[in-house]
């Protein structure tokens, strides 16, 4: 959601907080602002809109100082405006807070400050913080702040700045991620690691409640109890040039052209070259529970809900366990049938999903060992959870995730493969059979990208219309929901998806020559039935825009358009046919002018419920 950036040191704040908002804008956009604290005086510049708006801002006075902090914020509480944009202020400017997160209580606690004699100016849930950390204040900015946490509920992370007291910014969190950047005398603060990258790759997480106040020279974190503790430094293992377009017009493109690297990531020690078996050896997931293990639940939000829909098609056909899947914001207020003979399985790119890791804790609470799929070194749910699964993609910068999607299936088809082995459901042969082949995805995805100019064409001609239907089935229905997801979320085009059988039960209703048809029909076991299902449609005078396998001689005589892509396993053709589906949204959402990277309303990590 939002994200906040912090600097104390002997440079100048401005162009660093500035060049951190800008590595955090895919967090949110619809307002952004900094507060520098100098000679015990704290400036506040902030407005509505992207971060180009601040620098324009800025241009008119740039404030000096060593030590400040920023914030892009992706709307909550209160309409996008310069009012409600951070940092927010107490009565005086003499706190000065940034939020990421929701304070749930603060109708109580803003009408509690009001009768105290406080001013409030915003809509926000967020300017009750430094009126509050004011009304705590008895000279001691740390032990104002760990008072106030005490006093709010809901999510929070935090950055608060003083000009009463010695330099210091003074942080905590709970629920939303905060990390801190440690320097060679300077110190920073940041949502998430690729902020950070360019000024450091050494970073600490910050616990749950805990408050770290940061000076020049180093950190002292704290308990909510005020017990000094002593956290690990971590080294990260990404680079500021990762975090770059590198020459592409769009970072979702960028990362679209890395899905080889990252099958490879996860193909690399995780796969056994010459025996072609699975190799987990850095999973910490005991073998009597992959043994024992009688359901496993997969719970996940937006596109990571649908690799996990996949998963339950892939787990299930390879290790005959019954699979549960199920949205995170929904499951964690379904009444939980679930046990320690479950395994849950937490799918998040980012790994700070509020509904997933809420869904996280309702799981432990029942007993289930979690497993998380992740995309982040040091995120909640990588340190939440009991096992971790890495999906090496490298950071993702692109709201619109693409390449995490693919390092999300390839997770799920070793991992299948390693619970088929383990648990022999699978023999040696049928193993070595889809691995080697698993092997050979890596040169099927570089033909696919090859052939980009042709979605580029296929764009052009299906940009115009307002509505788009997506159909596949079995495995490959999860990929239409993907598919339309896509087209959704970058070009604001009206798409749905939906599995090839049902469309008679309904949607066909809406179909004529003004809604084209996407359909993902490879030449599986289902194949027939698909093509009876596009000539249903096609009865309707719609356009069709097949997915097919190359080879297909009869699918160019019953759809209008095909994007042929490599034969393989029935198994795996959707992480193969997802990838023309993810260009094709790019090259149309390109083609209206639309800001691809950061589509309205959306923000690349939810913080919040
Ligand atoms: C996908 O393109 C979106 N960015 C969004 O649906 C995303 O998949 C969802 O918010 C889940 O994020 P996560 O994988 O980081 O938990």
């Amino acid at each position: 959601m939002c994200g906040i950036i912090g600097y104390i040191g002997s440079r100048e704040a401005v162009p660093i907080l500035l060049n951190g908002l800008k590595k955090l804008e895919y967090r949110g956009y619809d307002s952004a602002g900094i507060a520098i604290l100098k000679d015990n005086r704290i400036q506040i510049k902030k407005c509505k809109g992207k971060i180009v708006e601040l620098e324009n801002l800025l241009e008119r006075g740039l404030p000096k100082g060593n030590a400040g902090l920023g914030h892009t914020r992706w709307a909550t509480h209160g309409k996008p405006n310069n009012l409600n944009a951070h940092p927010h202020n107490g009565c005086n400017s003499e706190i000065v807070v940034v939020h990421n997160g929701i304070i749930e209580n603060y109708m109580p606690l803003k009408e509690k400050l009001i009768l105290e004699g406080h001013n409030f100016t915003s809509e926000t849930d967020t300017e009750v913080l430094p009126h509050l950390i004011e009304s705590n204040y008895q000279n001691d900015l740390t032990l104002a702040v760990k008072e106030s946490i005490k006093e709010i509920e809901g999510s929070y992370a935090i950055g608060v700045i003083s000009s009463l007291g010695p330099e210091k910014l003074v942080v905590s969190r709970c629920g939303s991620p905060l990390i801190i950047g440690v320097g060679e005398g300077e110190m920073f603060l940041a949502s998430d690691i690729p902020a950070l990258l360019g000024y450091t790759n050494r970073v600490i997480f910050l616990g749950e409640k805990e408050i770290a106040t940061i000076t020049k020279d180093g950190v002292e974190i704290i308990d909510s109890e005020g017990n000094i503790l002593q956290k690990d430094i971590i080294k990260i293992e990404w680079d500021e040039e990762m975090t770059e377009k590198s020459g592409y017009k769009h970072f979702m493109l960028k990362e679209i052209f890395q899905e080889t690297m990252v099958i490879r990531n996860n193909l690399e020690g995780r796969i056994n070259l010459s025996t072609k078996t699975p190799e987990l050896n850095d999973l910490s997931l005991p073998l009597d529970k992959i043994k024992e293990m009688e359901r496993i639940f997969i719970l996940a939000c937006g596109s990571s809900y649908y690799t996990a829909l996949a998963g339950k098609y892939i787990l299930e056909e390879l290790i005959g366990v019954p699979v549960e899947v199920d949205y995170s914001s929904e499951f964690r207020y379904r009444k939980l049938l679930l046990g320690k003979k479950d395994l849950t399985i937490l799918i998040s790119q980012s790994g700070e999903t509020a509904d997933t890791i809420a869904a996280l804790k309702a799981c432990r609470e029942a007993g289930s060992h979690i497993l998380g799929l992740t995309n982040v070194r040091g995120s909640t749910i990588s340190r939440e959870a009991d096992s971790v699964m890495y999906i090496k993609a490298g950071p993702e910068i692109g709201v619109a995730t693409t390449k995490a999607f693919i390092g999300q299936l390839m997770c799920l088809y070793i991992l299948s493969l390693y619970f088929a082995q383990v648990r022999k459901t699978l023999n040696s042969s049928e193993i070595e059979k889809i691995v080697s082949e698993l092997m050979k995805i890596p040169q099927m995805v570089e033909i696919i990208l090859l052939e980009d100019p042709k979605i580029v064409k296929l764009s052009e001609e299906f940009y115009k219309y307002h509505n788009f239907l997506y159909l596949g089935r079995g495995i490959n229905y999860p990929i239409a929901l993907e598919g339309a997801l896509k087209l959704k979320e970058i070009s604001y085009i009206h798409a749905e998806g939906y599995t090839a059988g049902e469309m008679k039960h309904g949607p066909i209703a809406l179909l004529d020559k003004t809604f084209p048809v996407v359909v993902i029909v490879p030449q599986d076991r289902i194949y027939a039935k698909v093509i009876n299902n596009i000539k249903e449609v096609k009865a309707r005078d719609t356009l069709v825009l097949a997915i097919a396998t190359e080879g297909d001689k009869e699918i160019a005589n019953i759809v209008d358009r095909a994007f042929f892509i490599p034969r393989t396993l029935d198994i795996l053709y959707p992480i193969l046919s997802v990838i023309p589906l993810q260009l094709f949204a790019y090259h149309i959402a390109d083609k209206l002018g639309c800001d691809v990277d950061k589509p309205r309303n959306l923000a690349k990590s939810v913080t919040v419920e």
